[in-house]
């Protein structure tokens, strides 16, 4: 699937008409390929607080260039601004306004990270207007980010350190071409469990990973992506798409199960296969989902049912069954694709919206029996991503979709994926519970 628009005023001439009529200027952004440096240029990190410290210490041991200070008109790769200790909204101006200069120096598809806390229950309102005043100074200012550039925050829980591990893993992911379209963003690390890979070019090896609707699409791309990321799959589908489904399965040497998932015995279907094929179970990414949008004037009953079944009941029972089972004790993982039409409603997406939304709340109310035995459960929602389902959309629809966010473009398959895959890992395992948006800071919703 691809948007010509983007290509075309990314060349000579293209890029000038473009100016010259103001037109929207969608970046190509920086993707990561394995091997490639995690980012060019230096880091500047920002902040006093003994946590800033103890960052810029740990970016160094990964041999990155990292700078306290600005120089002036040197170019920036990232700057990573640490808020972790404000008490009080008087408290922003002087670390905020100290980086605002050095915005001009940053890359292409460079990197502007927030590490903060969130509001919570035990804190003063003063706190409270302090942590929540992060919020709304990243997200707008991801809004004024150019050239393919990205701003994302990272909310430290309680007993949370600058560098506990998925701190650490959040500040990577957040700074490599894995995060190309998330956007706008806060990702919350809940504790500080979760565990550094010896190889960040794989950090799924070792692990078996099952994909539901892994024949085509988005759950096809998160299929290869989790393969290179060196896990072993399983890949689901229905009968009917058993031909899309085997040549997966051969490419990534995997195999591949045909299996309704809505049907009653799914989970144990999938523990068997998984465990009999492949030993033990130690990932779930839960990506089939079907759409059948009317107005809901004119909603049926077979319409609205098949999509909960599929979309949210079916995860649902086939959650239960992994919990119930020994075989899913080891690190466990779950992530669970959502939409941003679950957090902002969509016209005609009555039924599809609710089972999203679902996805969300059941995450949420999942994460403490996944943490009972060392797991987590997360969701991603993607927002508009360039698929067979996206190309078939009228195409004023289509372009409106595409260019209302910050990054002007559609995501790509494999930006989902690489989401999905961060949190499958170990490193992850601290972020539990929580939705990651991958919409290049869609205003719908946002
Ligand atoms: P797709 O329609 O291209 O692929 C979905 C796959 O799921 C198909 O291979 C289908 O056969 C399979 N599937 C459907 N029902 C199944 C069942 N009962 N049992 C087993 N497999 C089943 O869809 P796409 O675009 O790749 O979407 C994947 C996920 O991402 C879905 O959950 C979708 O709702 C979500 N999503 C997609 C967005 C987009 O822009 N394409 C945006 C937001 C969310």
């Amino acid at each position: 699937m691809t948007d010509k628009y983007t290509q075309l005023v990314n060349q000579g001439l293209g890029r000038n008409v473009a100016k010259k009529l103001g037109l929207p200027q969608p970046a190509i952004l920086r993707r990561y390929q394995p091997g490639q440096p995690l980012i060019s240029g230096p880091v500047l990190v920002q902040g006093t607080t003994p946590g800033a410290d103890t960052l810029a210490a740990a970016l160094l041991a990964w041999d990155l260039d990292v700078r306290r200070h600005a120089v002036p008109r040197e170019r920036l790769g990232a700057i990573i601004l640490v808020l972790d200790d404000v008490a009080h909204p008087g408290e922003l101006e002087r670390p905020i306004l100290s980086v605002a200069s050095s915005l001009r120096d940053l890359a292409p598809s460079g990197r502007f990270l927030t590490v903060s806390r969130p509001v919570t229950d035990d804190v003063t309102p003063a706190e409270a207007a302090a942590r929540q005043g992060v919020d709304g100074f990243l997200r707008s200012l991801a809004m004024e980010l150019r050239a393919g550039a990205t701003g994302n925050g990272i909310l430290l829980g309680d007993a949370v350190e600058t560098t506990s591990p998925s701190t650490l893993a959040a500040v990577r992911f957040l700074l490599s071409g894995r995060s190309a379209y998330v956007d706008g963003q806060f990702l919350t690390v809940t504790s500080p469990d979760g565990q550094l890979p010896a190889d960040f070019d794989r950090p799924l090896a070792g692990k078996v990973a099952v994909v539901t609707g892994a024949a085509r699409g988005i759950g096809a791309a998160i299929a290869r992506t989790l393969h290179r990321d060196g896990a072993t799959l399983v890949l689901v589908d229905i009968p009917a798409a058993g031909d899309h489904l085997a040549g997966v399965a051969n490419e990534l040497h995997g195999t591949a199960l045909q299996l309704d998932i809505s049907r009653d015995d799914a989970g144990q279907r999938i523990i068997d296969h998984a465990v009999q094929r492949h030993g033990r179970l130690n990932i779930v990414i839960h990506n089939a989902g079907i759409t059948r949008d009317k107005l809901l004037a004119n909603m049926d009953h077979t319409r609205w049912s098949s999509v909960i079944n599929v979309n949210i009941a079916a995860q649902l029972r086939i959650n239960e069954a992994l919990l119930a089972s020994d075989h899913f004790a080891s690190s466990p993982r779950i992530v669970s694709v959502a939409s941003t039409s679950g957090i902002a409603g969509n016209r005609g997406q009555t039924n599809y919206a609710a089972s999203k939304a679902g996805v969300m709340g059941m995450v949420r109310a999942a994460a403490p029996l996944l943490a009972e035995r060392g797991g987590t459960i997360n969701a991603v929602a993607p927002g508009f991503i360039e698929t067979d389902m996206t190309a078939r959309v009228p195409l004023v629809l289509r372009e409106a979709g595409r260019r209302l966010n910050s990054l002007r473009q559609g995501g790509q398959p494999a930006d989902v994926a690489e989401a999905i895959a961060f949190l499958a890992s170990d490193a992850a395992g601290g972020i539990n519970g929580g939705v990651l948006r991958v919409c290049g800071q869609y205003m719908v919703g946002a």
